[in-house]
């Protein structure tokens, strides 16, 4: 890839202020959480209305120690910045040269740490074997569970840094790291800090997701109530340690069949809520398994995959966002590609009833194991039949939403964290429709170009 990581920001002498200008189309995403037939409005400017990329009132985001704090066309932007008192002599200028700008890319569903890979579960796939029955084997998971075990903190440190550049290299300025490859707890909470660790390295942000609750490990799998013991022991003692080391915001469960039922689901979700956890879940993956219903019951942020939700789940969804209390559907259509599958999250059913939509890679050695939001976006236009701009606020507002983070990243509005995108394209359309190709040009996070291209 033809980047440049600049590890420390902008050469110095570092100016407060930074001047994106030349874009093509400038993408805002202000106004908060979309859904239904608002999942689509993605407050696009387009410099052609202004006479193009260069024209003096062109579309350009005014960015001030780290926020932006302004959107609009250069001229009227720059006459403001003077009325306002700012300097203008101290905004460095970012020229987008005909390229598209939108937020930074917020992929809300990740399984960044784990230790070796699995690609030998494709061919055993290809040749008809199921995930879970690979899983029930005693691997998928559990193979990685072992591998991630053993690995030392430094091995998936530098694990989780190179992944995270190739992130990066996609656009993506936040991500969500889950935990799920330790169930120990000694192990998960490693998991955890690494990834605390990671994201204050930068430049990619990273919110920390326990889940515990991703598979029964080995040293309850021979007991005859194998499960609900490693539930207790989630309960008892995981989820006690894992709150006092205040890593994770969110806690998720792998609500499916023959993993966690929905009802020790719920028991871990609730416990995991009363100390402070954002509840979401893996939510009818597979099977229908009541995890759509039970995210609307215990008003969780995320219901994440939902390729087969049952009707009742859906409506339970829709009841829920109509209610005011949304639960995002976090849907991840690199996964159902991966795992070859005819049946694809009902996206259409979603937006139509209301439900708010974001979409993620995934990320992980078994059913996804790519790092290219893009790709899921183009997935997502494909397989989901979503449209380019939906998509584009299913991995920005709907996505930061999905994290928590919406008031602070996923638009561009005053106020905001600035982190944002140049695009090699004119047009965001053009993301999902150029798959695997490279097409950032410039990351900036909070305000500062942490790649560029060479
Ligand atoms: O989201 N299904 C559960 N967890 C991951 C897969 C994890 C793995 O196979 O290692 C998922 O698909
Ligand atoms: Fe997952």
């Amino acid at each position: 890839m033809s980047l440049r990581l600049i590890a420390g920001g902008r050469d110095a002498p570092k100016l407060p202020g930074l001047l994106v200008v030349g874009a093509s189309e400038v993408v805002t995403m202000s106004g908060g959480l979309r859904a239904g037939s608002d999942q689509g409005a993605i407050g696009r400017r387009a410099a052609a209305d202004a006479g193009g990329p260069t024209a003096p009132n062109a579309p350009a985001v005014a960015i001030w120690d780290g926020r932006i704090i302004g959107v609009a066309g250069l001229a009227d932007l720059e006459r403001a910045l003077g009325a306002e008192g700012y300097p203008i002599g101290r905004f460095e200028r970012l020229d987008a040269r005909g390229g598209a700008v939108t937020p930074g890319l917020v992929d809300p569903h990740t399984h960044l740490l784990f230790a070796g890979s699995r690609e030998g579960e494709l061919e055993l796939r290809q040749r008809g074997a199921a995930y879970l029955e690979i899983l029930a084997a005693g691997g998928g998971i559990l193979a990685t569970v072992a591998a991630t075990r053993g690995a030392s903190s430094e091995t998936l440190a530098v694990h989780g840094r190179r992944w995270l550049g190739e992130m990066l290299g996609h656009g993506v300025t936040t991500i969500e790291a889950k935990s799920g490859y330790g169930l120990d707890l000694a192990t998960e909470l490693r998991l955890l800090e690494i990834a605390h660790h990671l994201g204050r390295e930068g430049p990619i942000e990273v919110v920390p997701t326990w889940l515990g609750a991703h598979a029964v490990p080995p040293e309850f799998r021979g007991r005859p109530d194998g499960t609900e013991s490693y539930v207790r022991h989630l309960l008892d003692e995981q989820l006690p340690g894992i709150a006092a080391q205040g890593r994770a915001v969110a806690a998720d469960v792998f609500c499916e069949e023959g993993v966690f039922t929905a009802d020790q689901s719920r028991r871990v979700l609730m416990a995991a809520a009363a100390l402070g956890l954002r509840p979401r879940l893996h939510a009818d993956e597979l099977t229908p398994s009541g995890g759509a219903e039970l995210a609307a019951e215990i008003g969780a942020t995320t219901a994440d995959h939902l390729a087969t939700p049952s009707d009742a789940g859906i409506a339970a969804l829709a009841a829920a966002a109509a209610d005011g209390r949304p639960v995002v559907a976090t849907l991840l259509p690199a996964t159902t590609w991966f795992l070859m599958k005819d049946r694809h999250a009902p996206a259409r059913t979603f937006i139509d009833a209301g439900v708010p939509v974001a979409i993620g890679t995934d990320f992980n050695p078994g059913t996804s194991p790519t790092p290219s939001l893009p790709l899921a976006m183009t997935a997502a236009c494909l397989n989901l039949r979503m449209s380019p701009d939906e998509v584009l606020a299913a991995v920005t507002i709907n996505a930061a939403q999905a994290l928590g983070l919406a008031d602070e990243i996923g638009s561009l509005e005053p106020g905001k964290q600035a982190d944002l995108v140049v695009w090699k394209v004119p047009t965001s359309r053009q993301i999902p429709y150029w798959p695997a190709a490279d097409l950032v040009r410039t990351v900036v996070k909070r305000g500062e170009v942490v790649l560029a291209e060479a």
